[in-house]
């Protein structure tokens, strides 16, 4: 396996990856926690080996919402406007904002792997922000005001309607989400459980209020924290924010817990199809303490 930086001056690309090779495979999962996103060449694969590969690097999980499947392979997740035989397969057009995957679950993934299916040929790829950089970032004021807050996220704003909800009260539909993915709360910065760097762990998407210890919110202190991180321009232009581009035979895998990203979406009608494997790769108890933190979060 070859790795080189990529050619935008964000992560790495890896050419020649051998799935079978335990060394490879920890070689990866080094590189993937200190450059934040590799993109690994030449990856001609089914649903079926995705997934195989996926569980080379962790543990995968199946998304909570079943419409979100791959009909053969249900920890595969789509995201496609292309209907197969007059049916929608998975969900089209998502992650349209700012997060981090299942940052609104009790246990967070580790690692995201997109597997590019049908690539548009304009406005295509996905936008990523470094959040550990936004952190090292953030001026004195701001890191002091962060010290010792919580941030409490919610898939509330996001959650996709699904065909059945069709005549279903929201009412209804929002008591159910909040039921079902209770609000939870992480410390505002959190310890990365692999690379032991310092991160700022909110997104546009999720992060519904940032509040000290007993729960008291700190009007104004968010919407400071995602302008200065990059996540509150409408443009995409900031300069923390970097376009990863990738082509069919590209396989993504990324630092889910320092990056939030949000995906760039054709304006026109042009087909897009990826697929998804999402994966918990907990630390090993001797690489740090870091886990602990994220774990021991409650849900409010
Ligand atoms: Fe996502």
């Amino acid at each position: 396996m070859r790795t080189r930086p990529a050619d935008n001056g964000f992560g790495v690309v890896v050419e020649g990856f051998d799935p079978a090779s335990d060394a490879e495979v920890a070689e990866l999962k080094r590189t993937v926690y200190r450059e934040r996103i590799a993109v690994l060449k030449g990856q001609d694969l089914d649903p079926a080996a995705f997934l195989r590969l996926g569980r080379r690097l962790g543990r995968p999980e199946s998304y909570y919402e079943p419409i979100y499947h791959h009909p053969d392979v249900p920890e595969v997740f789509v995201s496609s406007n292309v209907p197969q035989a007059g049916e929608q397969i998975g969900v089209p057009r998502t992650g349209k904002f700012w997060h981090s995957d299942y940052q609104f679950m009790p246990d967070p993934f580790d690692l995201t792997l997109i597997l590019p299916q049908v690539v548009p040929s304009r406005n295509r790829g996905t936008f990523f922000i470094d959040m550990s950089r936004a952190y090292e970032l953030l001026d004195g004021r701001l890191r002091a005001a962060v010290e010792g807050t919580f941030a409490r996220h919610s898939v509330r704003r996001y959650f996709k309607i699904r065909p059945g909800d069709v005549y279903r009260p929201i009412s209804e539909v929002l008591a159910e989400i909040d039921e079902r993915t209770p609000a939870v709360r992480f410390p505002t910065v959190v310890t990365h459980p692999h690379s032991g760097r310092k991160l700022l762990y909110i997104s546009e998407g999720f992060t519904q209020a940032i509040e000290d210890a007993e729960g008291e919110e700190r009007p104004g202190l968010l919407a400071e924290l995602l302008a200065a991180s990059g996540q509150l321009d409408p443009t995409c232009t900031h300069p923390a924010i970097h376009l990863q581009t990738f082509d069919v035979g590209d396989l993504l895998v990324w630092d889910n817990r320092s990056l939030v990203h949000r995906a760039l979406h054709t304006a026109t009608d042009e087909p897009a199809v990826s697929y998804r494997v999402t994966v918990y790769d907990p630390p090993a108890a001797s690489d740090t303490d870091g886990s602990m933190e994220l774990a021991g979060a409650g849900v409010a």
